[in-house]
């Protein structure tokens, strides 16, 4: 089966607010796909309703060849969804390792702060959750700060501490927040290559919340495109760019 990811009419609303608005979008394996669209156009939301943060109100997901209903965050981790968040969910007093170790909090027999604190049960466990962070941390080159209090590193690293986080777990899906914002144009681009190189190592399907049209162009490999909750536009890069609808919503604006 070639789509990882398969939403069928996905709406969800808040009290009247419309956030997503029957939505359906396929998510092929081992691809890179980006949500891009003006705020408060159900990017967030989108994520929230993959990963078991919010319920959909109606609709169908289904994700690896199974339908979920009623899924909550723990389970969607243990079906091998890793996720960022927009708004920075790091522990800010533990070090840069100990939040990579709170990645696998939910895939093991011990709880998370036995983890964090090394008096864990099973001891193999232990050692094979270290091994796994150490290993990730040395892929996204955090040797150096490994051992630092989170609160202490810039931003950007923190975004990447933050990644580490959610990729420690070998996720399938790796849905990522705005892993850019706040960032400069090189730090940008650090990030962008770091993303790919995930997603060409493991070959994890990553779907991506970013602002930066030009950013986007180069990184995804497929693009949706949301306003008010719908899907305006949903195709690969080159079909996006030339797409007159877009370029009138949404492209317009920046170019
Ligand atoms: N928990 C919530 N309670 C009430 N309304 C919400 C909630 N989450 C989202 N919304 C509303 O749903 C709509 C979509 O919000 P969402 O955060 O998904 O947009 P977004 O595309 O991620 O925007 P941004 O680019 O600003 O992050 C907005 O109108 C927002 O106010
Ligand atoms: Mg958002």
């Amino acid at each position: 089966m070639a789509s990882l990811l398969e939403l069928s009419n996905v709406s969800l609303s808040f009290r009247g607010v419309t956030a997503l608005n029957a939505l359906s979008l396929t998510v092929a394996r081992s691809e890179i796909c980006a949500l891009i669209g003006p705020n408060g156009a159900g990017k967030s939301s989108l994520l929230n309703v993959i990963n078991g943060v919010y319920r959909a109100d109606a609709g169908d997901i289904v994700f690896d060849g199974a339908r979920f209903e009623a899924i909550r965050p723990g389970k969607a981790a243990r079906l091998g969804i890793g996720r960022t968040f927009q708004h920075n969910a790091l522990f800010r007093r533990l070090t840069a390792r100990e939040n990579v170790l709170a990645g696998l909090s939910r895939h093991g027999g011990a709880c998370f702060i036995e983890n964090v604190f090394r008096f864990g049960r099973d001891r193999k466990e232990r050692n094979d959750f270290a091994a796994r962070a150490d290993r990730v941390i040395a892929f996204l080159g955090l040797d150096t700060v490994r051992d630092r209090i989170v609160s202490t590193l810039s931003y950007g690293t923190q975004k990447r501490v933050d990644l580490a986080r959610a990729l420690v777990s070998e996720p399938k899906l790796l849905l990522l927040d705005e892993p850019m914002a706040g960032m400069n144009q090189d730090e940008k681009k650090e990030m962008s290559r770091v993303i790919a190189e995930i997603n060409r190592t493991f070959g994890t399907t990553i779907v991506l919340i970013e602002h930066d049209v030009g950013i986007v162009l180069g990184l995804a490999h497929h693009i949706v495109v949301l306003d008010y909750g719908r899907k305006v536009a949903d195709g690969a890069p080159e079909a996006i760019r030339n797409d007159p609808n877009v370029i009138a919503a949404y492209l317009g604006t920046v170019h």
